[in-house]
């Protein structure tokens, strides 16, 4: 992404152009990757921007591309969103395994639909989410390159001091989210093995949204007076448009079997401290729930950074962003990250 950041983000208009803004790596992968590119999962909260982010480095290198974006568009707001930025939606349930036969064939594949919230209880529909549906996609897109988001919950929990997860580091799910997560995992190494479908799975910490995410989950508790809970004590988070960046440049890495990435921000930072941060930015008081745990998921994204560069904005940049955009009011999505939960359980 461009250097020229802005110092407050004013509006949603601004917020896309920045979440998606191609890096000059991106445009350039862009002009010399062939075929095209389907994005499937696309009307969540990374997608549209993801799908733009695309759009734009296409354009920008001047190539012809058709890309699309499948999703049940349960919000159907992102449909003619998508459809107006020349991304083409697609109306497709990813778990009838019959609808995915008929989805138009793309050389590229970005796979980002999932479940999470709502596992606790229903355990079945996670577990069918995560695993049935990457056996549907893998079987469809046997001939695609396919990047796929996992998460950094397939991971132990580790201590701060310990410099977080490497992609070597073995994984170790706790709960049964992350177990359906690596189950997805698995499920597209299988196929990748099977017929050598190249892949490469993304362990994603933390997208910073000023819609949703971490710091702004932090922001809003601080900005209507309540308490910040403090179990998880340490967290890892990226700019969205520097996630949206690197995962669309992860399809020149995908291999059979897979590659592996994390994604994710530099620093680790304290919950406590980046409270207290946005709190100063706001002018507000702070107080705080639970107690510090000893340990955190926390991820290492020193390849990706080898590969990539570091990503365009920093912690301080993001903490004030987001701080000035709660107390102006700006739009929520009002799906919180949970992100002090510990447990495993969602
Ligand atoms: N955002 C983060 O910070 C973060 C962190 C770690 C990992 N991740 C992972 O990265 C991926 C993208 O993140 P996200 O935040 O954009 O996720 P998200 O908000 O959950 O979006 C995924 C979208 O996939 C679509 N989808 C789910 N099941 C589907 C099905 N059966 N058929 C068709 N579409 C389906 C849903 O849209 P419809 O309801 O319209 O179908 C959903 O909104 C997810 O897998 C997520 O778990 C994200």
């Amino acid at each position: 992404m461009s250097a020229t950041l802005p110092d407050e983000i004013g509006d949603e208009e601004q917020l896309d152009e920045l979440l998606s803004r191609p890096s000059g790596k991106l445009v350039e992968m862009m002009g010399r990757l062939e075929g095209d590119l389907a994005i499937l999962g696309v009307a969540g909260k990374m997608g549209v921007t993801l799908a733009m982010a695309a759009r734009r480095a296409a354009d920008q290198a001047g190539v012809k591309k058709h890309i699309f974006g499948v999703s049940r568009f349960s919000n159907p707001a992102s449909y003619d969103f998508l459809q107006s930025r020349n991304v083409e939606p697609i109306r497709c349930d990813l778990l009838d395994a019959q609808a995915v036969g008929r989805l138009p064939q793309a050389r590229n594949v970005i796979f980002m639909a999932g479940r999470k919230f709502g596992t606790e209880g229903d355990e079945a529909a996670t577990w069918a989410a995560n695993t049935v549906v990457p056996s549907n996609i893998a079987q469809h897109y046997v001939r695609s390159r396919i990047v796929a988001f996992s998460t950094g919950c397939v991971y132990p929990l580790v201590r701060p001091a310990d410099g977080g997860c490497t992609e070597k580091t073995p994984p170790q799910p706790v709960g049964e989210y992350a177990q359906s997560c690596l189950g997805r995992e698995r499920v597209l190494e299988h196929f990748s093995r099977a017929h050598g479908t190249p892949v490469c799975l993304l362990r994603l910490n933390y997208a910073i949204d000023l819609r949703y995410g971490v710091l702004h989950d932090i922001a809003r508790r601080i900005h209507a007076g309540l308490s910040v809970d403090v179990t998880m004590p340490t967290a890892n988070a990226i700019w969205q448009g520097d996630a949206n960046n690197q995962s669309l440049l992860a399809l020149e890495l995908c291999a059979s079997p897979p590659d592996i990435l994390n994604i994710t921000g530099l620093e680790t930072f304290s919950i406590r401290q980046v409270a207290m941060e946005i709190g100063r930015e706001m002018k507000k008081e702070v107080s705080f729930a639970g107690r510090e745990a000893e340990t955190a998921y926390l991820s290492n994204s020193a390849r990706a950074t080898a590969m990539f560069g570091s990503p365009s904005a920093t912690l301080p940049t993001m903490i004030r962003w987001t701080a000035r955009w709660v107390q102006a009011g700006g739009a929520s999505l009002d799906k919180p990250t949970h992100f002090e939960v510990n447990t495993g359980k969602y």
